[in-house]
């Protein structure tokens, strides 16, 4: 079973019997990983209480398209771009109609109205609603808009009729909504991403190292996964919990991580080098800890091996990625350094802000190829993973096919 480990999903309940299903729902989606918030409609909280998804959930449900708690903490808005995906489940006749007309008068209406987000209904009804021409004409409209449909099923419904229009069930929703993720663009591709820092020893004590969090990188294994890539995790000292489904060599020294990096190249179809290596190392690392008895001290750095570099030298047929943490001039030092090092692509980023780059959710990069120069805009670093890894996944193809996937959402062009 896919799982929805880091997926937001955002479930839209509205007013109809199958209302009762959607506990259930929440729960299944929970179960499988997800992050669940609820938005109920008024006629919703006729059919099910708001407490009941609340406790599933886990977080308070948002019904109110005006209130002023709500929009300093998440309104309309922040909900939109928060998800992933928006499930309406189920979807009653009277919300299809309102979707097909774009009405925005509820918080369920205006979401679907602001978000960037893939939207999937679950739809609910008698089964003479179903058929309804008019009920017919709006489905068309929303699966041109590229709404996607799970449902609805046939059978014995709560009005006594017999026929379609019985809310798909809630572990069959779950399952298919996990299913949208698993996009396979790098099915049985082996790939190796380095994450994190590396601590570079002074003393048993004491190190050195940096403030990388590791969480780009391991937003771009579990994105690699869902990709259907086989995923070896070379990962400095970080606080994360690793993905399901993914080898991970932890390491603490850069010439721990160029080992590993070495070993595990010789099968590799990609290498994505997201670790913020330390550039140097001491000179010779004190056996005993270092007593602070004198006023100054000083210690001599000797430099680290670039480990991309020498994949690089090495491996002339590996598809290789780097990242680029700058201060300043962030695209022309990235573009210098992918020629430097021969990378296939690099992923620059400006480290000077504070809103992204280290220790943040959130990131704003380029993707920049020998043809490309793409600003992914700023966005949650789970989202950016998967935007990267179909940039990946197509430059990657092209490399060897020329075929290319779909394209990444929200990208901007630069010039070069
Ligand atoms: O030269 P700079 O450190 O800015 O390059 C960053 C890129 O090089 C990243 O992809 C990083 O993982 C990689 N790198 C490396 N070994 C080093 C230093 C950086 O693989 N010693």
């Amino acid at each position: 079973m896919s799982s929805l480990c880091n997926k937001r999903i955002l479930v839209g309940v509205t007013g109809g019997i199958a209302a009762y299903k959607s506990a259930e729902l929440v729960r299944c989606l929970a179960n499988l990983g997800a992050d669940v918030r609820v938005i109920m409609t008024s006629s919703a909280m006729e059919f099910i209480r708001p407490l009941t998804l609340q406790a599933l959930s886990g977080h308070p449900v948002h019904s109110a398209l005006v209130d002023s708690d709500a929009e300093a903490g998440m309104g309309h808005i922040e909900l939109a771009r928060w998800a992933d995906v928006f499930l309406i489940a189920p979807a009653t006749a009277h919300c299809i109609a309102d979707l097909v007309h774009g009405k925005a008068a509820s918080l369920l209406g205006a979401v679907y109205l602001a978000t960037p987000a893939q939207v999937v209904i679950a739809p609910a009804m008698n089964q003479g609603m179903w058929h309804h021409p008019a009920n017919v004409a709006n489905m068309a409209v929303l699966k041109q808009r590229d709404v996607k449909v799970i449902g609805p099923t046939s059978g014995l419904q709560a009005c006594g009729d017999v026929g379609l229009g019985r809310m798909e069930a809630p572990l069959e929703i779950a399952e298919r909504i996990a299913e949208h993720f698993s996009t396979g663009i790098l099915q049985g591709k082996q790939l190796i991403i380095t994450a994190g820092p590396t601590r570079e020893a002074i003393d048993p004590v004491r190190y050195i190292s940096n403030r990388s969090s590791g969480k780009m990188g391991y937003a771009l294994a579990s994105a690699a996964l869902d990709a259907g890539a086989h995923v070896t995790l070379v990962s400095g000292p970080v606080s994360l919990s690793t993905p399901e489904h993914c080898v991970v060599k932890q390491v603490e020294s850069a010439a721990d991580m160029h080992r590993a990096v070495l070993h595990a190249c010789e099968t590799a179809d990609i290498f994505i080098a997201a670790a913020a290596v330390a550039d140097y190392r001491c000179a010779d690392i004190n056996q005993q800890k270092i007593k602070k008895n004198a006023a100054s001290m000083s210690l001599e750095f000797t430099k680290n091996i670039d480990i991309v570099n020498t994949v690089s030298s090495l491996h002339e047929n590996l598809y290789i990625v780097g990242f680029a943490a700058e201060t300043e001039n962030v695209t022309a030092n990235a573009k210098r350094k992918l020629k430097d090092k021969k990378l296939n692509a690099i992923v620059a980023n400006d480290v000077s802000r504070h809103d992204i780059g280290f220790d943040a959710d959130e990131n704003e990069v380029h993707w920049i190829t020998t043809q490309d120069d793409v600003c992914l805009p700023k966005k949650s670093k789970i989202q950016l993973a998967r935007d990267l890894i179909i940039c990946i996944a197509n430059d990657f193809n092209k490399s060897k096919t020329g075929a290319v996937c779909d394209g990444v959402h929200n990208a901007t062009s630069t010039d070069q």
